[in-house]
């Protein structure tokens, strides 16, 4: 890394023009006030208008971060590439994907409905979120109790962000449990449809999602994720190889199609970039073999994604040759 730094070898090599930028686009997305904070869990409704802020991991380890980057969150739906990851990973892609398909939805993240084969359309929405918990609890070490697979699953995610540790929001997941009937809803109709794995016991399922959704970290955390992503599964600050380079793939071609709620197919033509976004405002965006990004900020639009964190995404287009095409 140092031999790198004296020959400017990075992959950003001009990091403080690059930092310029960012700042601008920092600033301008803090004056939109669009956007309301998500509501229909009571414990998410507190959350501020204010908190706004973007961290960058490069898959060379140079970081920036400003505004609001140590103040954590929930992971809420950014979790669903990590447990897809993981899923992947460790049970292989032949396996997870005999359970959930690949084909974006075209609905609402939590909408009651299967694909034409009766599984949950992709990972990146409940349904097959839920589904995924259910492969990581009843095959990938079943003999695990609850509590042990949750330690499990949070050292996966806290490896992915190059060790650092990451938070459990109690009050968040008692109300998410409270406020669940959708989301039990699906669970019992996957049970009705039979898509879940023989001995899956239905009710430690939901309680791993909610889990996995009320987990909390922050953006400089979670950039390192993103970066870990962007960088072919190494962690560009531990160099562990915590992912092999076609769960990354899966991952990503996954975000890109399916990432951003009912507003994936405008994401991937517009901004071009794997992007996955969760209702406490937080948005993972990867910009392949450069860095990761995290943006996080309450308020959100009708279709769920952050209205900062879009803004941001848009701005970085139009300043920077990052859409893949
Ligand atoms: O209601 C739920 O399941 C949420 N806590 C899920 C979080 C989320 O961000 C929505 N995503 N797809």
């Amino acid at each position: 890394l140092i031999t790198r730094a004296f020959r400017s070898q990075f992959v950003i090599p001009d990091f403080q023009d690059f930092i310029k930028d960012i700042e601008e686009m920092y600033w301008a997305a803090k004056s939109n006030t669009d956007g309301k904070v998500a509501s229909y869990i009571p414990q998410l409704a507190r959350a501020s208008n204010e908190n706004w802020g973007v961290s960058i991991c490069t898959i060379d380890g140079q970081r920036f971060s400003i505004g609001d980057v140590t103040v954590p969150f929930t992971l809420q739906s950014c979790s669903k590439p990590l447990t897809y990851a993981m899923a992947l990973e460790t049970l292989g892609p032949d396996v997870v994907h005999k359970y959930v398909g690949t084909e974006p939805s075209g609905r609402n993240f939590n909408e009651l409905i299967l694909d034409y084969n009766m599984k949950p359309h992709n990972p990146m929405i409940n349904a097959g979120a839920i589904l995924v918990c259910s492969l990581l609890k009843t095959l990938d070490k079943p003999e695990m109790t609850l509590a042990e697979k949750f330690d499990y699953v949070m050292s996966f995610f806290s490896r992915l962000a190059g060790n650092e540790v990451l938070g459990f929001n109690n009050a968040v997941f008692l109300s998410e449990r409270e406020a669940a009937d959708r989301n039990y809803a699906l669970g019992f109709y996957m049970r009705e449809h039979k898509c879940y794995p023989e001995k899956t016991n239905l009710r430690e399922c939901m309680d791993f999602y909610f889990q996995c959704c009320s987990m909390e970290a922050n953006c400089d955390i979670m950039s390192i994720m993103a970066a870990t992503l962007a960088n072919g599964g190494i962690c560009p600050i531990t160099d562990e190889k915590v992912l092999r380079p076609d769960s990354v793939r899966n991952v990503l071609s996954l975000m890109h199609s399916c990432g951003m709620y009912d507003y994936s197919g405008q994401f991937a033509f517009k901004v071009g970039l794997p992007a996955k976004s969760g209702v406490s405002g937080a948005m993972l965006i990867v910009v392949p073999n450069v860095m990761g990004i995290c943006t996080w900020s309450p308020p959100l639009d009708p279709l769920g994604n952050s209205c900062r964190g879009l803004q941001f995404c848009d701005e970085l287009i139009k300043r920077f040759n990052f859409h893949k095409y």
